[in-house]
């Protein structure tokens, strides 16, 4: 008996130290220790030995279980471990491979322009103020001194929606809108989408424009030129020269034409200045006191001035496009040079 027990342990530490696997293990276990097991049978057989020898045999056997319960033990926590290790060499992540760039948007030059002008107003003390792109004949027109049937009107072609609504032709109607709700002092300027059936590389259909405006006592084309050239200076650079010509718009008296010296050649003449040093940037004046007057403001006491200007245009100066067409493409190329 005792020697039946030697060997079985023996055999039993043998499998133990060449189960590979945690499935070999197991069945070591089971083929000795479990229910039906090799050991178990000796238990069992513990009844045939004679009493005398009884607490010697069954001191042996029980030694005999508790090294082949812990030889398996100590495997299964060895094989456990190296097959955890395996697992997380198996699956390990690679954080010095780079990422896959994450492709960002950006804003449109003409949006980038925009802010960057709203930007330059507000911080000389003017408020942002918006209207509708479908107006009334009424604000886009009669308020500004352009009477029905008037041949002004065939300066701005317009889309006609009914005899009285239209997609506004410029952004000027919010100026007769603001006046009509507020007193002087009046300090805004209205950005925003205007409408005209044009299209060519220096026309589109729809655009943006941004008007201002500035109606107190005392205002002065002096005023106004002070202001374009702090604009012009800061839009563009601090060389930047700015002239008024006459001109002629029916809610303006005097009328003004503003040039800039050319942003690209700084005024020695080139492509986009046509050679002649001058780019012509918007339209202004001292606002008519007929206009004054159809906005309930009293041209006795009050002046101001007016400007208008083309988002699109500006964008094309400022950054050298050729054609403003590109700038409604969206080709990704192009967009990307700016963000
Ligand atoms: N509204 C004019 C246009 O769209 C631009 C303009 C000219 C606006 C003179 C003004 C102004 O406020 O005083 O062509």
């Amino acid at each position: 008996m005792e020697n039946r027990i030697k060997e079985l342990t023996s055999n039993a530490e043998l499998l133990i130290a060449n189960a590979s696997d945690l499935n070999a293990i197991n069945e070591v276990r089971v083929r000795f220790l479990g229910k039906s097991g090799e050991l178990t049978a000796v238990l069992k057989g513990m009844r045939d030995v004679p009493v005398e020898q009884k607490p010697m045999i069954g001191k042996i056997v029980n030694e005999a279980r508790d090294i082949i319960t812990a030889m398996v033990e100590d495997k299964l926590a060895a094989l456990t471990a190296s097959s955890i290790n395996s697992k997380l060499q198996s699956e390990s992540i690679d954080i010095t491979l780079s990422s896959k760039k994450c492709k960002k948007g950006g804003l449109h030059p003409c949006s980038i322009v925009v802010n960057e002008i709203l930007n330059i107003f507000t911080n000389l003390g003017f408020q942002v103020k918006q209207g509708p792109e479908v107006e009334t004949d009424f604000f886009n027109f009669q308020a500004l001194n352009i009477p029905l049937d008037h041949p002004a009107r065939e300066m701005q072609d317009t889309f006609y929606i009914t005899d009285d609504l239209l997609l506004r032709t410029h952004t000027s109607p919010v100026q007769a809108r603001t006046m009509m709700d507020s007193q002087p002092p009046i300090r805004i300027v209205n950005p925003g989408k205007v409408y005209r059936p044009d299209d060519d590389a220096t026309h589109s259909p729809m655009f943006q424009q941004i008007e201002g405006l500035v109606v107190d006592k005392g205002i002065t084309l002096c005023d106004l030129k002070g202001i374009l050239e702090t604009f012009a200076k800061t839009l563009f650079n601090e060389k930047t020269k700015t002239r008024l010509r006459p001109s002629f718009f029916p809610f303006t008296e005097p009328s003004v034409e503003v040039d800039v010296t050319c942003a690209v050649c700084g005024g020695k003449g080139c492509r986009i200045c046509k050679g002649t040093g001058w780019i012509e940037i918007l339209g202004a004046g001292i606002i008519n006191p007929k206009v004054l007057d159809n906005c309930g403001i009293d041209s006795t006491i009050y002046s101001g001035f007016a400007f208008g200007f083309g988002i699109e245009r500006i964008t094309m100066i400022k950054y050298g496009v050729p054609d403003m067409r590109i700038l409604f493409d969206n080709d990704n190329r192009f967009l990307k040079q700016f963000n």
